[in-house]
């Protein structure tokens, strides 16, 4: 039985007072014998003092992107060896946004999931498909071209360090969550493409999280699905008690 993972992507939110605020009240509330891994992902900026605020809790702190070079003229980037030196133990590759609003492409995020699992840090791959594509029944195909190409040079073996979270793009912050089923449906899709890929054993071992307006209320239906290992929130890992909540639900 894989420990469900439940991830606070806290995007381009908070400032140096509540990223602690939220830390503080994260580790004071959340119980230590969950049996769930839990981290969250705050702007680079906070991550060293999240990171502070959450030691001696089982909390992990994730960053949102990655540079894929280890260092050198590349302004405004983030190595993976300056995320593992504060304490970063994940990071997401190829979020929505970024794809989507930033125009990173599939080679990229390839050469930063790579990177990452090379400096040690664990990728959680993002993957997911615009409401147009859901409509035209491209679902499949996109998850497809992005688990392929954002995979791609990957060994049996790397692939056990990768996360892979199914995002629907228009299920994000829109309020309109994938039904149970909907998200069930992907992430079977996934896991048998993952086997095609590598092999059954990889594909049944690795976690496959579902993203996108989850919420209390939500979230254990969700976790009850069959291929569902975990939840990417976003908006609701802005207030400590629904985030708890949907720790709880999660386990
Ligand atoms: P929301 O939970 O706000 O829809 O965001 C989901 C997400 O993008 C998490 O990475």
């Amino acid at each position: 039985m894989k420990k469900p993972f439940v991830a606070g992507n806290w995007k381009m939110n908070t400032d140096s007072r509540t990223s602690v605020d939220l830390a503080d009240s994260l580790a004071s509330g959340i119980v230590e014998n969950y049996n769930a891994t839990v981290a969250v992902f705050p702007p680079f900026v906070y991550l060293q003092a999240v990171r502070d605020a959450l030691d001696g809790s089982s909390i992990a702190v994730g960053a949102q992107d990655v540079y894929f070079e280890p260092d050198g003229a590349f302004t405004g980037e983030i190595s993976v060896s300056m995320l593992k030196e504060i304490g970063c133990n994940y990071c997401l590759c190829g979020h929505s946004e970024r794809r989507h609003v930033i125009g990173e492409t599939d080679k990229l995020i390839n050469k930063k999931v790579i990177a990452a699992i090379g400096g040690g840090l664990l990728p959680v791959l993002c993957v997911g498909e615009l409401l147009k594509e859901r409509e035209a029944s491209q679902t499949n195909e996109v998850v497809t071209r992005q688990l392929k190409e954002g995979l791609a040079g990957l060994s049996a073996e790397k692939l056990a360090a990768v996360i892979i979270a199914y995002e629907p793009v228009w299920a994000i912050g829109t309020g309109l969550t994938a039904t149970p089923q909907q998200a069930q449906e992907v992430h079977d899709f996934i896991r048998k493409l993952l086997a095609q890929m590598y092999d059954d054993e990889s594909a049944s071992e690795i976690r496959i999280l579902y993203g996108g307006s989850v919420k209390p209320s939500n979230a254990a239906d969700l976790m009850g699905q069959k291929d569902v290992d975990g939840l990417l929130v976003g908006g609701a890992s802005l207030k400590a008690d629904d985030f708890l909540s949907i720790i709880r639900a999660s386990v």
